[in-house]
């Protein structure tokens, strides 16, 4: 997989305007919006390219946010510290190119974007995502990521946790 695709910061040399993951509010973000959001700092956005062809296969964005103390499934926030909220690092939306689908590509991402945070020099306890549908929440909780309480398209993980899944 690795070896197919390099994953790197969004560029004015990456097309972006006939990219389509099957989800038309991910298309339009990643084609008019995200360079906007990229510019303001509001996130950061992380590009796999094919290294054959150039094309954009997919991307993700990730923003400092935080998670409620209340919202944290149990038992994962008895063992926290009892500060109101926990801070976090949100998978803001990640997308994967139809073209590419069932490839392995989307885990790349999402591993991808596990290791981005998990290096950061910046505190992060977890890492958490917006699903945009039910299906998409299915793929986060494939990998272990379990819904808040209050807000179950709304799924969490632990960098801890996060980085055993990855391969060593
Ligand atoms: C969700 C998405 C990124 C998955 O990408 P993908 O490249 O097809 O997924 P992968 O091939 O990397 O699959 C990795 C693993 O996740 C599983 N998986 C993939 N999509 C899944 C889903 N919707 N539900 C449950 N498991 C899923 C696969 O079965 C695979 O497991 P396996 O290795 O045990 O077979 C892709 O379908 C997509 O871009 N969808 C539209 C946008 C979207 O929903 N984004 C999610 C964030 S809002």
């Amino acid at each position: 997989m690795s070896a197919r695709f390099a994953i790197e910061p969004l560029a004015k040399a990456h097309k972006r305007d006939d990219f389509t993951c099957g989800n038309d509010r991910i298309d339009s973000y990643f084609r008019e919006t995200v360079s906007q959001d990229v510019k303001r700092k509001y996130a950061t956005c992380f590009v796999a390219r094919e290294i054959a062809t150039d094309r954009v296969a997919g991307f993700y964005t990730l923003s400092s946010s935080n998670v409620p103390l209340t919202e944290v499934p149990e038992p994962l926030a008895k063992k926290l510290p009892r500060y109101p909220t926990v801070p976090a690092v949100l998978i803001g939306w990640l997308g994967r190119h139809s073209d590419y689908a069932g490839q392995g590509l989307g885990e790349a991402l999402l591993f991808d974007a596990i290791k981005t945070v998990a290096t950061a020099p910046i505190g992060a306890h977890a890492i958490f995502a917006d699903a945009i549908d039910d299906q998409a929440a299915a793929f986060y909780v494939a990998f272990g990521f379990a819904p808040l309480v209050r807000q179950p398209r709304t799924l969490y993980l632990p960098v801890a946790t996060a980085l055993r899944l990855l391969p060593p």
